[in-house]
Parts: C-alpha cells; sequence; structure tokens
C-alpha cells in the first residue's frame, strides 16, 4: 500500500511522454512535486495562473519561469501572492473561453479582478468565487457570460465594485447580494435578469451607481430604493416594471441621473422629485405615466437633460419650468398636455432641442421663443395652436429642424424665416398659412425638406428653388399656389420627391421636372397629360389629353439605381444562410432537457403554468409532439393538466447559434409582452435557463398559412370569405405595430410561414424574432433579415429598416393568398413590362371556383389593388398599413364598373388609390 503514490505517479509521467502531449500544466505539476513545493500558497497560484492557458505566451517567449508578479496584469503583494488580475480590453487576447479555467480557490488574497475582455470569456460565474473573501473589485463587463448569479456571491462582504454588464446572464437578482453593504458600484445592465428588484437593495447604504437598465427586470420599484442616501446614478431603463416611482426617491438627495426609459410606469410623477437638487438628467420617456406635471419639476436647477416623452401626461407645462434654466434637451413630445406653451419657456438660454410634437397644446407660439437662439431643433408639430408664426422666430439662426406642422397657425410665412441658414427640415404643412411663399426663404441653401402642403398659400413657385441645392422632398400639395413650374426645381441634382397636386398652377411642365421621380401634379391646369409611366416613360409630348389627370406612377427609382436582377442576386446570396438554417432539424437536442427549475417566468397570464407541466405535456420535448421547426427554434405542441393545449417554442441551442439564439429569445419574449391585438400570437410565458429557452404561445391549431396553402384538402377549406379575411386580419395587426406601438415594431420577417391560423382559420401575425424597435434615437440601419421572396427589394442597398419593407411583404403575402402559391415572377414582371393581357382572374387560386357572389369580388379586387400598391417598388409610394387596414374598414369608393372577368392586372395596378390624398 505504502508504495501505491510513488507508483501512480510514475504511470503519470510515462502516458504522458509515450503520447508526446505534454501540456503546461502537467510539467508544473510535475516539476512542483520533484522539488517538493507542491503545498506553497504561492506555487498554487503559479500553477493555476498557467492552467488558465491566459498567459500562454509568456510560456512561448521562455519567460515561465519569471515571476508571475510580473506578468501583463497581475499583481502581488509584498510575499508574492496575487492580490490583483486586471486586464483592460485588447490588452490580452489570450483570455478566452470559460471563466472557470481561472480556479478562485486558488487565490485567497484576491482583491481585484477585472477583464474587460471583448466578448472573449464565456461560461457561468462559479460559485467558488464567494471563498474569496478579500474580493473588492469584481468587473466582468462586455463578456459572453451565461449562467445566474449564483447566490453565495452573497459571502463578498468586502465587494464594492461588481460589474457584470453586458453579458448573457440570466435568472434573478439573488437577495443575498443585499448583504454587500460596502457596495458603492453595482452595473448588472444588458443581461438577461428576470424577476424582481430585491427590496434587500435598501441595504446598499454605500451605493452611488446603479444600473439594471436593459434586462427583463418586472413587478415594482421597492420602495427601500430611498434608502441608498448616497446614491448619485440610478439606471432602470428598458425593463418591464410596473407601478409608480416610490415617493421615496425624494430622499436620494445626491442624484444627479434618474433614468427610467421604456418599462409600464402608470402611476403619476412624485412631488418629491423636485427634491433631488442636483439631478442633471431625468429621463422617464416611454411608459404610460399619467396625471400632470407636478410644478416641483421646477426646483431641479441643475437640469440639463429632461425626457417626458411618449407617457400619457395630462395637464399644462408649469410654468415652473421657467426655472430649468440650465436644460439644454427638452422632450415631452407625444403626451396629452395642453393649455399654452408658457412664456417662461423663453428663460432657458441652454436649450438646444425643445420638443413638444404631438400634445393638445393651445394658444399662440411665445414669442419668448426667440430668445432661445442656442436652439438647434423645434419641434411643435401636431397641437391645436393658433395665431401666426412670430416673424422673430428668424433670429434663432442656428436651427437645423422647425416643426410647425398639423397646427391651426394663420397668417404669412414670415420672410424672416429666410435667416435659418442652417435649416434641413422645414414643415409647416396642415395649417391655415396664406400670402405667397417668401423668396427670402430660398435663403436656406441647406434645407432638404420643405413641407408647405395643405396651406391657403398663393402665388408663385420662387425661381430661386432652384438655390437649395440639397432640397430633396418638396410638398406644395392643397394650396392655392399658380404661374409656371420654375424649370430650376427639375435641375435641383439631389431632388426625389416632388408633390404640387391640387394648386393652380398652369403652363407647360419643364422636361426637367418630368424626370423628378416621384412626382404628383394632379388637380393643376397644365397644357398636357402626364400618362401613367413604368421604367421607360414615354415623353410629354407623346400624348396630349385631357386636363385632369396628371398622375405619374413612381416605380422607376430603384431601376435607376440598382439593375433589378443585381439586387435579387445580393438578397438571394444573405438570405441563402438564414433559409438554410430553417432547414436544419435537430432531434438529438431533444429529450436532453433535464430541469429549468425555478428560473420559470410567467407574464400576462393566469399563472398556472408551471415548468414541470411543460415537461410532461411534452414527455420532455419528445419528438412526437414536435409540430415545425423554424429559424431559432422547433415548436411543440402541449396539452396542460387544464386540458388547455398551447405550442411551445424551444429555441436551438446549438453552440455556435446560442447567443444569436439568445438574442432572439430577449427580442421576442420583450416584444410579445408589451403587445397586445387580436390578430397577434398571444405569448403566454417563457422559460430562460442555461439548459433551455422556450417560449409559451396560444395554439394555432391550423398552423401556419404556409403550410394550409400547400396542402390540397386545407386550401380548398380556405374559401374566398376566409382568405379575404386572412389579409384583413394581417393588415390590422400590422397596422397595429406600426401605428399604435410606441415606438413604432417592424416586424421584418413577414412570410406565409410566420402567419399562424386557428380553428376559425383567422390570422396570427407570429414570430418576432428579428422584429425591430423604429427608435427616434438610434440608427434603423441593420443586417437584413427576413425571407427570401418576400423582402422588399430597397432592402438590398439601404439596409435601413423602415415600416415600408414590412409593407411590401404584406403585399406578397395578399397576393400568395389569392394566388394559392407565391407570387413568384409576378413580382419581378411587376417592375419591368407587365403583360397587360393578363387577367385578375387568371390569378386566382384555382383550385377555388371563381367567386359568384357581387362583395366577394368586390373586396376581392380591393385586396389585390392593395397587394399591387404595396409592392410598387419605391417605399415612399407604398401605402402606410394604417391606411390600408382602414381601408379594409371602411370601403366605400365605388365599385368597378366592368364584368370581373374583364379585370386586368394593369387596370388596378393603376388605380389611383393612396396616390393622392
Ligand atoms: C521576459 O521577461 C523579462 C522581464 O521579466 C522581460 O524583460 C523580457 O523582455 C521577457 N522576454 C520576452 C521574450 O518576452
Ligand atoms: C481548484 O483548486 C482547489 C485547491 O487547489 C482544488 O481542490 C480544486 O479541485 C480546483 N478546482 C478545479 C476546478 O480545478
Ligand atoms: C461572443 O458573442 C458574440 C455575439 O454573439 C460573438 O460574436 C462572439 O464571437 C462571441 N465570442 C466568443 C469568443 O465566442
Ligand atoms: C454599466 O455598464 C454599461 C455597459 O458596460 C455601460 O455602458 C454603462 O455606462 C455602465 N453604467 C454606469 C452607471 O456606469
Ligand atoms: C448658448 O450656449 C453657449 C454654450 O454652448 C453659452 O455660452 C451661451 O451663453 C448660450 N447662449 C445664451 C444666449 O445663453
Ligand atoms: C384641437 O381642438 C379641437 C377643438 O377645438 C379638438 O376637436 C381637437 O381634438 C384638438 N386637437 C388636438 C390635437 O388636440
Ligand atoms: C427610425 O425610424 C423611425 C420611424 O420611421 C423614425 O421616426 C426615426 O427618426 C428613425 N431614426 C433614425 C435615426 O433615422
Amino acid at each position: 500500500m505504502a508504495s501505491a503514490p510513488s507508483v501512480s505517479r510514475l504511470v503519470v509521467i510515462i502516458i504522458l511522454i509515450n503520447v508526446g502531449a505534454i501540456s503546461d500544466t502537467t510539467i508544473i505539476v510535475a516539476a512542483s512535486a520533484a522539488t517538493g513545493l507542491l503545498s506553497s500558497p504561492i506555487q498554487l497560484e503559479r500553477k493555476a495562473l498557467l492552467a488558465t492557458g491566459w498567459w500562454v505566451n509568456i510560456w512561448a517567449t521562455g519567460n515561465h519561469t519569471s515571476d508571475p508578479c510580473k506578468w501583463t496584469g497581475i499583481s502581488c503583494n509584498s510575499a508574492g501572492s496575487v492580490i490583483g488580475v486586471n486586464l483592460l480590453r485588447y490588452e490580452n487576447d489570450n483570455i478566452k473561453g470559460e471563466l472557470g479555467r481561472f480556479n478562485f480557490s486558488c487565490f485567497p488574497n484576491l482583491k481585484s479582478f477585472k477583464i474587460h475582455s471583448n466578448y472573449l470569456l464565456s461560461g457561468s460565474i462559479p460559485s467558488e468565487i464567494a471563498a474569496v473573501s478579500m474580493l473588492q473589485t469584481l468587473e466582468l463587463p462586455s463578456n459572453n457570460l451565461t449562467g445566474i448569479i449564483p447566490s453565495a456571491m452573497g459571502r463578498l462582504r468586502n465587494l464594492v465594485h461588481l460589474d457584470l454588464s453586458d453579458n448573457y446572464i440570466w435568472g434573478y437578482i439573488p437577495p443575498t447580494l443585499g448583504r454587500l453593504s460596502k457596495l458603492e458600484n453595482l452595473n448588472l445592465s444588458s443581461n438577461g435578469l428576470d424577476g424582481i428588484i430585491p427590496s434587500e437593495m435598501g441595504r446598499w447604504r454605500n451605493l452611488v451607481h446603479l444600473d439594471l437598465s436593459d434586462n427583463f427586470l418586472w413587478g415594482y420599484i421597492p420602495p427601500t430604493l430611498g434608502r441608498l442616501s448616497k446614491l448619485e446614478n440610478l439606471h432602470l431603463s428598458s425593463n418591464s416594471l410596473v407601478g409608480n416611482i416610490p415617493s421615496t426617491i425624494g430622499h436620494l438627495t445626491q442624484l444627479t441621473t434618474f433614468a427610467i426609459a421604456s418599462n409600464h410606469i402608470n402611476v403619476s410623477i412624485p412631488l418629491e422629485i423636485g427634491n433631488l437638487n442636483f439631478l442633471q438628467v431625468l429621463d422617464l420617456s416611454r411608459n404610460e405615466i399619467g396625471g400632470s406635471i407636478p410644478s416641483t419639476l421646477g426646483h431641479l436647477k441643475r437640469l440639463r437633460s429632461l425626457d417626458l416623452s411618449y407617457n400619457k401626461l395630462v395637464g399644462p407645462i408649469p410654468s415652473s419650468v421657467g426655472h430649468l434654466t440650465q436644460l439644454t434637451t427638452f422632450y415631452m413630445h407625444s403626451n396629452l398636455i395642453n393649455g399654452s406653451i408658457p412664456l417662461e419657456i423663453g428663460n432657458l438660454n441652454f436649450l438646444q432641442v425643445l420638443d413638444l410634437f404631438d400634445n393638445k397644446l393651445e394658444g399662440p407660439i411665445p414669442s419668448t421663443i426667440a430668445s432661445l437662439v442656442n436652439l438647434t431643433s423645434l419641434s411643435l408639430d401636431y397641437n391645436n395652436l393658433t395665431g401666426s408664426i412670430p416673424s422673430m422666430l428668424g433670429r434663432l439662426n442656428r436651427l437645423t429642424d422647425l416643426g410647425l406642422s398639423e397646427n391651426k397657425l394663420v397668417g404669412p410665412i414670415p420672410s424672416s424665416l429666410g435667416h435659418l441658414t442652417q435649416l434641413t427640415t422645414l414643415s409647416m404643412d396642415n395649417n391655415k398659412l396664406d400670402g405667397p411663399i417668401p423668396q427670402e426663404l430660398m435663403n436656406c441653401s441647406k434645407l432638404g425638406e420643405l413641407r408647405l402642403g395643405n396651406n391657403l398659400l398663393s402665388g408663385s413657385i420662387p425661381s430661386e428653388i432652384g438655390k437649395l441645392k440639397e432640397l430633396y422632398y418638396l410638398d406644395l400639395n392643397h394650396n392655392f399656389i399658380n404661374g409656371k413650374i420654375p424649370p430650376q426645381l427639375g435641375e435641383i441634382p439631389r431632388i426625389v420627391t416632388v408633390d404640387l397636386s391640387m394648386n393652380n398652377l398652369s403652363g407647360s411642365i419643364p422636361e426637367s421636372v418630368i424626370n423628378v421621380p416621384d412626382l404628383d401634379l394632379s388637380g393643376n391646369n397644365f397644357e398636357v397629360e402626364i400618362p401613367n409611366t413604368s421604367a421607360n416613360a414615354p415623353s410629354p409630348q407623346q400624348s396630349e389629353g385631357n386636363k385632369d389627370k396628371h398622375k405619374k406612377t413612381t416605380t422607376r427609382l430603384v431601376a435607376i439605381i440598382l439593375p433589378m436582377a443585381a439586387f435579387l442576386t445580393l438578397i438571394f446570396g444573405i438570405m441563402f444562410v438564414r433559409r438554410r438554417r430553417d432547414k436544419k432539424v435537430e432531434p438529438a437536442e431533444t429529450g436532453e432537457i433535464t430541469k429549468c427549475a425555478d428560473e420559470f417566468a410567467i407574464w400576462n397570464y393566469d399563472g398556472r403554468i408551471t415548468f414541470q407541466d411543460m415537461i410532461e405535456a411534452t414527455e420532455d420535448f419528445h419528438i412526437k409532439y414536435c409540430i415545425g421547426t423554424g429559424g431559432y427554434g422547433s415548436v411543440y405542441r402541449a396539452r396542460l393538466p387544464s386540458g388547455k393545449v398551447v405550442a411551445l417554442k424551444k429555441l436551438h441551442r446549438s453552440e455556435t447559434e446560442e447567443l444569436a439564439s439568445l438574442e432572439s429569445f430577449r427580442n421576442e419574449a420583450r416584444l410579445l409582452s408589451q403587445i397586445r391585438h387580436r390578430n397577434i400570437v398571444k405569448l403566454y410565458g417563457f422559460c430562460l435557463h442555461e439548459k433551455c429557452m422556450f417560449l409559451i404561445y396560444e395554439y394555432m391549431e391550423m398552423g401556419s398559412l404556409f403550410c394550409v396553402l400547400r396542402t390540397d384538402e386545407e386550401a380548398v377549406g380556405l374559401d374566398w370569405a376566409k382568405r379575404v379575411n386572412i389579409v384583413k386580419g394581417m393588415a390590422h395587426a400590422l397596422s397595429y405595430l406600426h401605428h399604435d406601438c410606441t415606438p413604432p415594431i417592424v416586424h421584418r420577417d413577414i412570410s406565409s410561414n410566420n402567419i399562424l391560423l386557428n380553428l376559425e382559420l383567422e390570422a396570427f401575425v407570429a414570430d418576432f424574432g428579428v422584429a425591430r424597435l423604429l427608435n427616434f434615437d438610434s440608427s434603423n440601419r441593420t443586417l437584413l433579415a427576413g425571407t427570401y421572396g418576400y423582402i422588399a427589394p430597397e432592402l438590398a442597398y439601404t439596409m435601413i429598416v423602415t415600416e415600408k419593407s414590412d409593407v411590401y411583404s404584406f403585399g406578397v403575402v395578399a397576393l400568395e393568398v389569392l394566388m394559392g402559391k407565391h407570387p413568384g415572377e409576378l413580382l419581378s414582371s411587376l417592375s419591368s413590362s407587365l403583360d397587360k393581357n393578363i387577367k385578375l382572374i387568371d390569378l386566382l387560386d384555382p383550385r377555388l371556383s371563381p367567386p359568384v357572389d357581387q362583395k366577394i369580388w368586390q373586396d376581392i379586387i380591393l385586396v389585390s389593388t392593395v397587394a399591387f400598391s404595396c409592392l410598387r417598388s419605391q417605399p415612399k409610394s407604398r401605402p402606410t398599413m394604417q391606411l390600408v387596414s382602414n381601408e379594409f374598414i371602411a370601403r366605400n369608393k365605388t365599385p368597378m364598373q366592368k364584368p370581373f372577368q374583364e379585370i386586368s392586372i394593369l387596370e388596378l395596378r393603376n388605380q389611383e388609390m393612396y396616390l393622392v390624398d
């Protein structure tokens, strides 16, 4: 027995030599054993450092015998024991792989562990970390850490700085963290944390910076928040917090930043907010805050940035805001604020942005606004403002944006606005402004957008308009403008859209103007007719004729920029990746999930689903319950003990796709938990755990529209009335996403695969995995997403997300519903040469007999007309989903006079619908 240890050591060494695989670690073990130093704590530390492989360069350069205390990022105490591992971004690219490679139990003296590693560290936080009782600083921001925060971390009583931000950590915030009473910095932002904010937070008496933003936290903000009397920064934005801002916030007298944007706070702003003497930044935007703005807000004399936009605030703007003399940005748009704009607003000398649009403000624009000489953006659009435009606004010569649209302003456009030489956007449409367009306005040489439509303007278009070299959008529709169109207008290099419809313009139309890509000259008195054109527009001289139809469709821009074939290739190339992934089935993955335990979170449901129910209902995700596999997951059918059937989407977790699918999961859970519409699939709950991620939805008995249309028996069951209903349902859902959600949501992957049908064959929009919020403040550019065959052409070269790309995809699906199959080549012929002889009736799904009912025919004509307008190649000329949805609700246009059998596709496409009005 006594000789056993040496024998086994010998065996180990022999084996290593035989295979020739000598790793750094092994040699150290052997060497230490030989010199008898194995038990020295310092040797243990050295060994543990080498075992990570993070200092491998040191080994390779022959410096392995050197003192670890001299290695990059390592610091030691005088005894030579490691007290700090501090590596900032880019300092050491070898730091990668699992965090668990670092054996924390070997470093009893460690005080600081900071690795800002540029997304190189993965794995979860080992609970062994709790053994490092000296630890004061733990900073691991911007890595790929997953798993939960071990509750044992509550034992790190000396912790002062804890930063785990920008990782993929999930689960709840363990209440044991409340024991970390020395904490000064706590940053857990940008993770997948859910659950509530523990009331134990009140014990962080030394906390100065707290950032929990961008997680899935829900429930109320604990009133114990008020005990954090040293707090300076409080960030809770982008969660699902509800209820009120506790009045105890008034105790946080050191607070300089308070941001709780994008939550569901729905109680009025507490008066106590006025106690926050040091507050510089206050962001309460994108909640459901009601009530009026407390006048105590005026006490925040140091405030620089105030954002109350996208709430339900009522009542007037308190005149006390005039005390906020340090304010540089003031956002209050999209509320229900009434009363007049207080004169005191003129005291805010440093103000650069004043956004009050989309409220119910009345009365005149106070001329005191003219003293805000630092303003770069002034938006008062969509209110009920009256009186005339103060000519003193001409003093605001730093303005780049001036928005006064949709008010009840009267009188002339002051010529003083010509001093605003930095202006890029000037919107005054939909008012009652009269008089001429002042020539001085043509001095605003940076103007890109000029919107003066729907007023009472008269006189002619100044020929100096050619000086507006940057102009791309000109809207003068519905005025009394007369005279000729100056040819200089068409010569402006960047001009794209010109809407001069419904005026008294006359004379001939200059050749240069004909070439403007998006042109509307209808409702004037020109001498010639402009025919409907497509890619090869005939010149106006070729057709003389009646005076009322001066209209031109707008399909040419795309053809000019990029040949159709080129961008189809481009789309195909990019989309191939996603489609290939769609096809992959992962049977091996099913059955391996064993526990998800307490990580199960339930939103918006009666709370009766448990994780165990889901496991039992699917026999641990048995393949026999699998009803489909999509881009990011497999879908199972699960019958709960109550008898209710739900659909369960389990996300793929293959190694390479892991983080992408977590991203898509977060996206879908967050979006769907916040929206409600009868044509959007309901989310009942979700489960987020290291081993499994799934979402639970309302079950759709008939599966996807795609499958129904491809199965003959089912397709026949989908009669014309039901098909029309499906298209209507989709239109309402998309209109809701685009126009009733703030910020608007773009689905980005509308296809027949993602439209689900219930037993009544009603449509539900599903799969929000790649959906996007359209933000006012962030870039809308993104990678291309979607399904080949449904993607709007412009996305191939702009990569800018707009609602109009969903509109296009909707058009494709609408046609697909009528045709019973994907419209395929018809789509590309729409942008070039469309055969005049194709009749609507020839397109209809041959598996159904043509409709006999007159009403159904009218509906089909409407659906196809709408579909063709949605497929216009230029996004701007597609209708909004709101318009489409309204069109379906109230249809009062006169029916077509022709027999249905004779209606051609070309006629439907040339319908004037949406081009005017
Ligand atoms: C090895 O380490 C010493 C200091 O410990 C340093 O001066 C030397 O440049 C290192 N050698 C290499 C090749 O990195
Ligand atoms: C970490 O080090 C301790 C003490 O040397 C040891 O007992 C333990 O097995 C190590 N853990 C790992 C995962 O290597
Ligand atoms: C970390 O995650 C990002 C985002 O998913 C990924 O691009 C990156 O490759 C990951 N890093 C490592 C080292 O795996
Ligand atoms: C928290 O971390 C995020 C991401 O690492 C960072 O952007 C943010 O500024 C930090 N918050 C605070 C209050 O320092
Ligand atoms: C405009 O802002 C600057 C600082 O950007 C400030 O110095 C100046 O006083 C402000 N103008 C007025 C009229 O207050
Ligand atoms: C403007 O006032 C009228 C009544 O004067 C009211 O009907 C309308 O809703 C108001 N519009 C807005 C945007 O407040
Ligand atoms: C993004 O799109 C939205 C909606 O169309 C728009 O309001 C916003 O200004 C856009 N943001 C940027 C930065 O372009």
